[in-house]
């Protein structure tokens, strides 16, 4: 008999909601991402428990077939979903289970398998779930074996659909599973939901809705305590209620609690509680669970925008695709993590999750990191905007799949905004009246204490059936930076966000002088565009999209309309796909205010400049041109009177921003050397900036992220690669190939340099250098070595060593 492995990782509470992860739990939740076969390819047969899938690769979950892939206009995904191959695939997982789980109830968790996946377990079929964002579970308990027989538990992915997307989605299971042991009677899949009716300075009501569960053919008895703990694990309130439940069924218990002088949640102190939950059977304890709390209100006003707690604040938010780079759509913690942490660096302080259901991760780092979200359902309903889009399982799964969206995310005290939908086509004609209350009636049906809206385009209040419905609470406008002044004429009484905003082209370190080139690309619809040869867009925020705005347009509308909300930029990251305005070979977006790779383009510090009080002072481009031509050099700043810009330790003048202006400009003859910049206050010195011409490429510098990693399978640390010349300058146009070799505890799982139209694979170990930079992620694989990097190129070699934590 095959010697099955089942690693037993009891999750940190931080992996998923509702569960904690305390001594003497008696709900146990597994990691259920260890130890998969999978095949790419359609094996019907692989169904049926007997299969021998013993030739099938084996590997870990999360996993993404595409990225592993080669880029091919051929693939038929095409480059706006990315140029990956998609297909069908299937994955297996035998297991045991120990004797004592029979009479227990079990049931596996997804947070997400792209797309229409079908779901066996010993041969049983459980169902199919052709939405690829949303998370599910089914209950095993019927079908499984204990002691030393085997269960298998099969799963087909169907992503052969094509296109079915208009950016990259990935293809497989790619979020975590979990299997859930639980007691017959125990707390429901989701069944806790908390929210806060009343708070003040002096105290915060809390209601707790617990649904309960069960499972056995025997009415019970209960009792329920749970107990709010502060971040301290200091108890503040306490319930207690004791029922009965009827045989095989669910009830659904209230409880009702007082904090005194509650802590509020803020996205400048995430200050959160939680709930902990105990369920017991006379004396016997058979649950426990455990519910985040955030405490905080917030209001959208149509005059006045949005306030957090009575504090008026500017929503400064990024959209977001839910993919990581060089790591495809697999939902990595850390990697989320990293996104959100440059983002917040900038300034950010809220994520819209475009166009679909987020990671469990994503929503836990935002409560965790003080970031508000506006979470959205839908890019399509009933009419597509590609071809397999979902119109086609539209009918038969809108209810269920918007329902489950809301249950999982509505405790999480960051959300804040339910969207049911980006650009729908139905705002055009009068289908979108009664579809829009259908939606929302869902949505407010399992939660009223978030507004409902939906990103729209349709600015004449007349032909925009979504608003002609009355049903939303707040309205999202896409790129109508030019129109908003006359929206509180038109839509009176209405509040309203810019849910999408900018579309911006850029690519890192690449410049196209601003005074000497176009503006903004194309002047009309359908005009061509007259781009690079080399597939770049200049990093100077100078093009948009016809539809969009520059970077400052956009944000100088947004900050003087005090009625307006605030803005979404589209995008925070770039993304796999959607190459616009480029063809083939591009095959990921240029409107990133950060590369793919993570590494910020200089419009990153237009915003920080703006959006944070930390003293910022950007100067660029690179100081590596021809003699005698002219450059713009531009200047972010922030926190000074002035910049003074010196060529070669000679003045230029010193410049300040007028009126609205978002950056200053020299205009300067270029001579290598050094270019200076210093920022003033009062006569005092903040800042000053440096760049120097570089000579030839002649060493590698590393630089990473963290200096330790868990030795968890997990865990990641991303290393920047920087090509310096002889005297530490970044070479602004290095090409040079890198080799990379990782012994140790830790395993290369991608390679990026944010170039656009890159074609080597995310998952070799080598790559070359983009404008001076790339970045390469290790991953924890398991062992307690000490991790060495060692990168070569044709300019020698450098390591880094990484530590490994084994707590
Ligand atoms: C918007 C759309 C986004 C993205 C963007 C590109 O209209 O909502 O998903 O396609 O355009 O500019």
């Amino acid at each position: 008999m095959k010697h099955i492995k089942i690693i037993y990782i009891l999750l940190i509470t931080i992996f998923f909601v509702g569960c904690g992860a305390e001594e003497n739990n008696v709900r146990i939740v597994k990691d259920f991402n260890f130890d998969w076969k999978f095949n790419l390819g359609d094996v019907p047969e692989a169904k049926v428990t007997s299969f021998n899938d013993e030739n099938w690769r084996t590997l870990n979950l999360p996993h993404d077939w595409s990225v592993e892939g080669e880029f091919s206009i051929d693939n038929p995904a095409k480059p706006e979903g990315g140029a990956l191959p998609t297909g069908i695939a299937w994955y297996r997982k035998t297991f045991t289970l120990p004797i004592e789980y029979d009479n227990k109830s079990i049931s596996i968790e997804f947070d997400g398998i792209y797309r229409k996946s079908e779901v066996w377990i010993n041969g049983q079929y459980l169902g199919i779930r052709p939405n690829g964002y949303v998370s599910f579970a089914y209950d095993l308990t019927d079908y499984l074996k204990y002691g030393d027989k085997e269960n298998v538990i099969t799963v087909k992915v169907d992503n052969s659909e094509q296109p079915n997307s208009r950016w990259y989605s990935g293809s497989g299971i790619y979020r975590n599973v979990r299997l859930v042991v639980a007691e017959k009677l125990h707390i429901a899949h989701w069944g806790t939901y908390v929210t806060t009716p009343e708070i003040s300075k002096e105290k915060a009501l809390v209601n707790f809705e617990i649904t309960l569960q069960n499972d056995a053919n025997l009415d019970k008895k209960y009792k329920v305590v749970s107990s709010i703990v502060n971040n301290e694990e200091f108890e503040v309130a306490q319930a207690t209620s004791e029922e009965s439940i009827n045989k095989n069924s669910v009830k659904k218990q209230i409880q009702n609690f007082e904090i005194l002088n509650p802590n509020l949640w803020d996205t400048k102190n995430p200050y959160l509680y939680k709930i902990k939950t105990k369920v017991f059977e006379g004396s016997k304890l058979v649950d426990n669970y455990t519910t985040p709390l955030g405490i905080r209100y917030f209001n959208f006003d149509a005059k006045n925008g949005f306030s957090l707690n009575d504090v008026p604040m500017k929503i400064h938010g990024v959209c977001l695709h839910h993919d990581n780079g060089a790591l495809g759509a697999v939902a990595n913690y850390e990697a989320i993590k990293r996104k959100l942490t440059i983002m917040k660096d900038m300034g950010v302080n809220a994520i819209r999750v475009s166009h679909n259901p987020s990671s469990l991760e994503l929503l836990q780092l935002c409560d965790e990191m003080g970031l508000i979200v506006q979470v959205e359902a839908f890019d399509s309903w009933k009419k597509r905007k590609v071809k397999y889009d979902y119109n086609l399982y539209w009918d038969e799964w809108h209810k269920k799949d918007l329902e489950d969206f809301v249950k999982r995310d509505r405790n999480f005290p960051s959300v804040m905004m339910w969207s049911i939908g980006n650009e729908i086509r139905e705002q055009f004609d009068s289908t979108g009246v009664a579809i829009t209350k259908e939606l929302v009636s869902i949505v407010k049906s399992l939660d009223k204490t978030r507004p409902v809206t939906c990103a729209l385009t349709e600015n004449i209040p007349e032909k925009n059936f979504i608003y002609q419905s009355g049903a939303l609470d707040l309205l999202g406008f896409n790129y109508k930076h030019k129109d908003f002044y006359d929206f509180p004429e038109k839509f009176k009484g209405e509040k309203i966000l810019a849910s999408e905003s900018v579309s911006a082209i850029e690519t890192r370190g690449h410049y196209d002088m601003p005074s000497d080139t176009i503006k903004r690309w194309p002047p009309a619809h359908n005009a061509p565009f007259d781009g690079n040869d080399d597939y770049t867009a200049s990093a100077y925020d100078q093009i948009s999209a016809y539809w969009g705005a520059t970077h400052e347009e956009n944000w100088k509308t947004v900050k003087s309309l005090n009625f307006i909300a605030g803005t979404f930029i589209w995008t925070g990251f770039d993304y796999l796909g959607e190459p616009i305005p480029y063809p083939y070979p591009a095959r990921s977006s240029y409107f990133g205010i950060v590369d793919l790779a993570g590494l910020p383009k200089d419009v990153y510090y237009m915003y920080q400049s703006e959006w944070t009080k930390k003293d910022v002072l950007h100067v660029f481009p690179h100081w590596n041109w021809e003699e005698g031509q002219e450059v713009d050099v531009w200047a972010y700043y922030n926190n000074a009177d002035e910049v003074e810009l010196f060529l070669n330790g000679k003045s230029l003048g010193s410049k300040s921003k007028q009126n609205d202006d978002l950056h200053i400009i020299w205009r300067v003859k270029y001579e290598p050397g050094t270019i200076k910049a210093i920022s003033r206050k009062d006569g005092k010195v903040v800042l000053e900036k440096e760049i120097h011409t570089a000579g030839t490429p002649s060493k590698i510098e590393l630089i990473a992220n963290k200096e330790s990693i868990k030795n968890n399978h997990y865990d990641l640390v991303y290393v920047m690669v920087n090509i310096k010349d002889a005297d530490g300058n970044l070479v602004p146009k290095a090409n040079n190939s890198l080799d990379f070799e990782v012994t140790g505890g830790g395993s290369i799982v991608g390679v990026d340099n944010g170039y656009q139209a890159n074609l080597s694979s995310f998952k070799a170990s080598k790559i070359k250098a983009f404008n001076g930079k790339c970045v390469v992620i290790i991953q924890s694989n398991g062992k307690s070595e000490t991790i060495r990097l060692k990168a070569s190129s044709n300019i020698g070699n450098t390591e880094k060593l990484i530590k490994i934590k084994t707590d």
